[in-house]
């Protein structure tokens, strides 16, 4: 019989629950976000998260059961984020997996949320092909990854200090923009002039596949210092912004497809969203005979979908567990799923 799972994403900001089956593919997803809660903060406020997780997940799982037209009884296990992310706000999660997991009789499977984001390109219609290159970008990771195969990460490359997302975001704030800026910082760069503002590119001088984000910040706070920032200013430094952690992608990017010699690249997590870096990449890829994958814009951003297909491939292998035991880790190296994982 195809396998079908429930899975429960909670470690950041939003709040959602998919059902994904073996056969018939992605039968429901609900997502709550909680950007409106912590905007007011600049930022999120992991106290504030966990409780909304809390009010929202159960409601949320009912909702993505309705919509998939399933039982509990047609379950084959439960799939949650463990980690890397905000401790309590996992916690929520994975204690509302495991309950409902333990009362049903079905296994549990912990799922890394970097993992997600790798596999979330598995849910279009024209997958990626094993081994590939993943560039994951998010608010809190910026990595290039050689990827054989499920749990077969080989990391070539990550940022030293802030992450491609938090640059976009921190920059955002500078400039007066509300959190979460990324989204927010591209729209204005629609209107800005390339060239107007050239901020660093760091480490492209050197050889290598590591990033580093944080001296932007610098700049973009001298540039946003003079007055008047209107916005024609405002509008070319987030171009001048945008470009650099842009252009600074691609081409360690190209420098990793040159290196492995793999043409096709995934790219995933928030900043996977950004159009500019979309385009870049199906360019710089198209020119060397390989293409971008990337999944579709929602599912760019957290999701329960993306935990849900790293949940059925795993529990396909035989993994899950019925321990009562929650797992949770704020900290999690995606290379240690490099390891035989049979207790989740
Ligand atoms: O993957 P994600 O939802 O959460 C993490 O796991 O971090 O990524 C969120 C990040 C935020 O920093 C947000 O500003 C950024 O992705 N982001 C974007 C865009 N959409 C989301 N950055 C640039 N351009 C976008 N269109
Ligand atoms: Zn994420």
């Amino acid at each position: 019989m195809a396998l079908r799972v429930l899975a429960i994403e909670s470690s950041c900001d939003e709040s959602a629950v998919a059902v994904l089956d073996e056969e018939r593919g992605l039968l429901s997803h609900a997502l709550f976000s909680q950007i409106e809660l912590h905007r007011a903060y600049g930022g999120v406020v992991p106290e504030l998260a966990s409780r909304d997780h809390l009010r929202r997940l159960l409601p949320l799982l009912r909702q993505a059961l309705a919509e998939a037209d399933t039982t509990p009884e047609q379950l084959s296990g439960v799939a949650h984020t463990a980690g890397p992310g905000l401790v309590g706000a996992l916690l929520t999660g994975a204690a509302l997996a495991r309950g409902f997991a333990f009362s049903r009789g079905l296994p549990v499977i912990a799922v890394h949320h970097l993992e997600g984001h790798l596999l979330a390109p598995l849910l279009e219609d024209e997958p990626p092909p094993f081994p590939h290159l993943a560039l994951l970008v998010s608010g809190g990771h910026t990595m290039l990854i050689r990827v054989a195969g499920l749990g077969e990460y080989e990391l070539l490359g990550e940022t030293r200090d802030d992450a491609a997302g938090e640059a976009f975001d921190k920059t955002a704030k500078l400039l007066g923009l509300p959190y979460p800026g990324g989204p927010e910082l591209a729209r204005l760069a629609r209107d800005g002039r390339a060239g107007a503002f050239v901020f660093p590119r760091p480490m492209l001088d050197r050889p290598g596949l590591e990033f580093s984000f944080s001296g932007l910040k610098t700049a973009v706070s001298l540039a946003a210092r003079a007055q008047p920032l209107d916005d024609r200013r405002r509008n070319d430094i987030a171009r001048g912004v945008q470009d650099a952690i842009v252009d600074t992608l691609l081409r360690k990017t190209a420098r990793a497809v040159e290196a492995t010699g793999l043409v096709d690249v995934v790219v995933s997590g928030g900043v996977g969203a950004n159009l500019a870096l979309r385009t870049g990449l199906a360019t710089l890829l198209r020119s060397r005979g390989g293409r971008v994958y990337h999944p579709r814009i929602e599912f760019c951003t957290d999701n329960a979908a993306m935990i849900a297909v790293a949940g059925l491939l795993r529990l396909k292998r035989g993994e899950g567990s019925f321990d009562l035991a929650i797992t949770a880790r704020a900290q999690w190296p995606l290379t240690d799923l490099n390891q035989d994982r049979h207790t989740a």
